[in-house]
């Protein structure tokens, strides 16, 4: 195996993907621009194309609603291939759609902060991207004051989500019950025929009652005509996800360092940082089962179901480091699978539980995006030696299997979409941010740490 071979191979995916001014997530499946696809996106570009990884995020951000949403997808150009597509979401029902520019109405996780802090951080020349900064930080800081404003619906400091779209793990089994007893009643849902299926085996995708509710709650957002206050109420989707609020409070912690460096009012910030803390030790902390769970707002009860997410806490820097410590164990015990000496990998289900399913997408699969999330996270705590074999994995098993949307945790076998664009960004990023440990690694040394 050869580092310059797969860097190589991994640019080449991301250039096959690119569309002018975006990269669709990959080449038929994700024909538009998926919001957290690009900010996995942009952060690979920052290493080797500052001006792709700027023209990533200002396109995305052309999509910004007006009320500060930054919406799900961007359909920048026509295209057969998908559905819902940008006629089905009908945003102009709202004032608060963009106008110029067709989009879903949903949001997805805000991992922008962090993607521009990237950029910044992997910039030679800091002015070539101090401009680029400047002009983002409103629109970034509007993007979670929408979050805060529309979705912090008890005032609490975590932000709650309307769709299991938003949480950027559609498939998961954590949402399995809540869209079960979702009952289809006084919406008219009009025929519509899935493309997803076109394009991958029916199963390794969700289930046709799954998809229903999707689009069920789509159309429940039309009737509300997207106002977040009546859909808040109505939805019977309303969950504050670990995952999500993971990402934004990481996301937080980066956009204090862009507003010091910009030199801007760091307050709000702060406390959004301050509160947050403190709500995933009061709400999202479960003690029973000493991890983190999502908690369904709708029907006031926690979701303890097991998945990767429970831990990825670790990413945002909020729990200390014996937590750290026990989550770590937990995630290896409960989720066992990769288990060798020197390579690991996060599945994202545990194995043992109802739901589980190693074909189908968050039911069990191998995402590069979890697994990159918590060994970021395991390097900040300083835990190496756990952090070094998933990045192993990681890139064995895309040198081995290709740039898959997702992995099997039981087989050699990709699954999903082939020519994964975060697959490739994510993997360029663990090559170049710990060059020297994987250089050694290439050349068959074991060197002891990152
Ligand atoms: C799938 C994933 C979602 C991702 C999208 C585009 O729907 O679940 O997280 O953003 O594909 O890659």
């Amino acid at each position: 195996m050869d580092k310059n071979i797969i860097i190589k191979k991994a640019k080449k995916v991301l250039e096959n993907n690119w569309m002018g001014h975006f990269t669709k997530p990959s080449p038929k499946l994700y024909p538009h621009q998926w919001s957290w696809d690009s900010g996995f996106i942009a952060i690979g570009y920052s290493h080797f194309d500052l001006k792709k990884a700027m023209t990533e995020l200002n396109s995305l951000f052309k999509g910004q609603w007006k009320n500060g949403m930054l919406p799900h997808i961007v359909f920048h150009k026509p295209s057969n291939d998908y559905f819902p597509d940008a006629k089905d979401w009908e945003i102009d029902l709202s004032d608060e759609a963009p106008g110029d520019i067709q989009t879903s109405g949903i949001t997805q996780p805000p991992i922008h902060a962090t993607a521009v802090w990237n950029i910044y951080n992997n910039a030679e020349d800091k002015k070539d991207v101090l401009q680029f900064i400047s002009n983002l930080f409103t629109k970034l800081l509007s993007s979670h004051r929408f979050l805060y404003n529309f979705r912090d619906v008890e005032d609490k400091g975590l932000v709650a989500n309307i769709h299991p779209w938003e949480t950027g793990i559609d498939n998961s089994p954590k949402w399995d019950m809540i869209l079960k007893n979702i009952a289809i009643e006084n919406i008219n849902i009009p025929p519509f025929k899935r493309k997803d299926i076109n394009f991958v085996s029916s199963e390794e995708r969700p289930s046709d009652d799954a998809y229903l509710k999707f689009i069920y709650l789509i159309e429940l957002f039309k009737q509300c005509k997207y106002d977040q206050k009546k859909i808040c109420k109505e939805s019977p989707f309303l969950v504050y996800d670990v995952l999500f609020n993971s990402i934004l409070h990481k996301a937080n912690l980066d956009l204090l360092k862009i507003a010091a460096l910009l030199k801007e009012d760091t307050k709000e910030i702060e406390g959004w940082i301050e509160r947050g803390k403190k709500a995933f030790e009061e709400i999202l902390w479960c003690d029973k089962d000493s991890m983190y769970h999502s908690y369904d707002q709708a029907q006031h009860k926690t979701i303890r179901v097991h998945t990767a997410s429970c831990a990825l806490p670790i990413y945002a820097s909020i729990p200390d480091k014996e937590r750290v410590f026990n989550l770590k164990e937990q995630l290896l015990t409960t989720c066992p699978f990769h288990q060798e000496n020197v390579c690991v990998s996060i599945p994202t289900y545990d194995k043992t539980q109802e739901g589980y399913d190693p074909a189908n997408y968050w039911r069990g699969p191998i995402w590069v995006n979890t697994n990159w999330m918590i060994y970021k996270g395991l390097l900040s705590y300083g835990f190496e030696d756990l952090a070094g074999k998933i990045g192993l994995n990681t890139i064995r098993l895309i040198s081995e299997l290709g740039f898959w949307e997702y992995f099997s945790p039981t087989e050699k076998r990709g699954l999903g979409s082939n020519n994964f664009s975060w697959t490739a960004s994510l993997l360029i990023d663990i090559l170049y941010k710990e060059a020297d440990y994987y250089e050694n690694w290439f050349s068959g040394e074991v060197s002891k740490s990152i």
